[in-house]
């Protein structure tokens, strides 16, 4: 694992894991993923401390609905709180990095949201930062949590897909196809330049590199703005319509990706992204076509992987006895129960409070895959500004 320095607490924190540690958390950010946070953090042993929003009402009221005991309204607020172990970062994306930068230099583990920052750079300063304070710090790329994802890597790294040629895949939603979907992630100043392909794209190029072993190393972009004006809501929220009673604004962000890429290791690969796609909710879907075997997974449907030869495809299903390792680790309920987003969610954080105590779960998404995706997007726009094959960065 690659978790950010070797997890030694810094001199006078309390040391994290064991049976019966609780650690005390402050969770910033409030809205759709804050809340799926504050569950998994209770599930996880955490106590919920501290929370905070964009305003201090916000934050009040963010107190009383998950159940925490005080508002945390400022980065320097989280810094000069020492009695927090954990912060998890839940804000939009440009608040990121002040957020977890207040919290790494007090000391304080840190899970930041997807994207880790609106830049590369900005982002491998917080990753150097983790590992000279020797603090866990992660990033949320729970897709790599299914049991079938991890069934599909151990294929891979058991040699039976035989050697990799084709990765490709889409990433679709339909919660921006509107001239009315409004949301904070259409405004660059708070988003940071790429709004699809950061948002959703650097989900997928995580969880293709996670499960192929490859690296993307160079790729060419086209970025669309299919809606080219939307109206403006102080009321939007994520994945919902708004009521477009506000002003039309020209957007500068693309609804749209479409990126060809090829590999470390002699593949290819393609994908596409959207958020204007009707009828997609939030199809994460990829297929891998190896020398062997090509198998395909969609995040919709994420008790299957499918698994064909020339021969035959096959569905199989979560619980099947072939699984081992992470992938029956990971697999908590009897088979025919179906397991979902939320159980991704709940054991990414349970395996970060884990590695704070000093273990090395496997597939742990950490500030430096943050890095990598970071480092994807960077490439994406760049690639796309001069409509020619940019480099990614190891
Ligand atoms: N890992 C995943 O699967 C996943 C899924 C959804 C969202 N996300 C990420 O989570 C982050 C939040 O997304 P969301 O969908 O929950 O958005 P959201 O709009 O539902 O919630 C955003 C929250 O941030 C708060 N906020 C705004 N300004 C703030 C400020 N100045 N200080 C403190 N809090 C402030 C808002 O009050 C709100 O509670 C984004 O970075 C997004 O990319 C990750």
């Amino acid at each position: 694992m690659g978790t950010a320095g070797d997890n030694t607490a810094p001199e006078g924190r309390p040391r994290a894991g064991g049976m019966g540690w609780s650690p005390s958390v402050a969770i910033i950010g409030t809205g759709f993923i804050g809340e799926v946070h504050a569950r998994a953090v209770r599930l996880a042993g955490g106590r919920l401390v501290a929370v905070g929003a964009s305003t201090p009402d916000r934050s009040r009221e963010a107190v009383r609905r998950l159940g925490a005991q005080r508002t945390i309204d400022s980065p320097e607020e989280l810094a000069n709180s020492n009695d927090i172990d954990v912060a998890h970062i839940c804000t939009p994306n440009a608040l990121h990095a002040s957020y977890a930068d207040a919290a790494l230099r007090s000391g304080k583990h840190v899970v930041c949201e997807k994207p880790l920052s609106t830049s590369a750079d900005q982002a491998a300063a917080l990753a150097e930062l983790a590992a000279e304070q020797g603090l866990v710090a992660t990033v949320p790329f729970v897709y790599r949590f299914y049991p079938m994802v991890r069934h599909a890597k151990q294929l891979v790294l058991a040699g039976g897909v035989g050697d990799i040629r084709l990765l490709h895949g889409s990433y679709l939603q339909d919660w921006m196809s509107d001239a009315a979907d409004w949301s904070w992630r259409v405004e660059p100043t708070v988003n940071g330049p790429s709004r699809a392909f950061a948002d959703i794209g650097s989900h997928w190029c995580d969880l293709i590199e996670f499960v192929s072993g490859h690296r993307i190393v160079s790729l060419i972009a086209r970025l669309d703005v299919v809606i080219g004006a939307r109206t403006v809501s102080d009321h939007a929220t994520a994945f919902s319509s708004t009521s477009g009673d506000g002003v039309a604004r020209a957007v500068e962000t693309e609804d749209v990706a479409r990126v060809l890429f090829e590999t470390d290791r002699g593949a290819s690969g393609s994908v596409v992204i959207s958020q204007i796609s009707i009828g997609r909710k939030n199809r994460l879907w990829f297929e891998i076509n190896g020398a062997t075997l090509s198998m395909s997974f969609d995040q919709e449907t994420p008790e299957t992987l499918i698994v064909a030869d020339r021969g035959t495809s096959a569905a199989v299903v979560r619980g099947a006895k072939a699984m081992t390792g992470d992938a029956a680790r990971l697999s908590e309920l009897p088979p025919g129960h179906p397991q979902g987003y939320r159980d991704c969610f709940d054991a990414f954080v349970r395996d970060t409070y884990n590695a704070i105590g000093g273990e090395v779960p496997d597939g742990l998404p950490t500030f430096h895959d943050g890095v990598r995706a970071a480092c994807i997007v960077d490439a994406v726009l760049a690639s796309s500004k001069t409509d020619s094959w940019v480099e990614v960065p190891r």
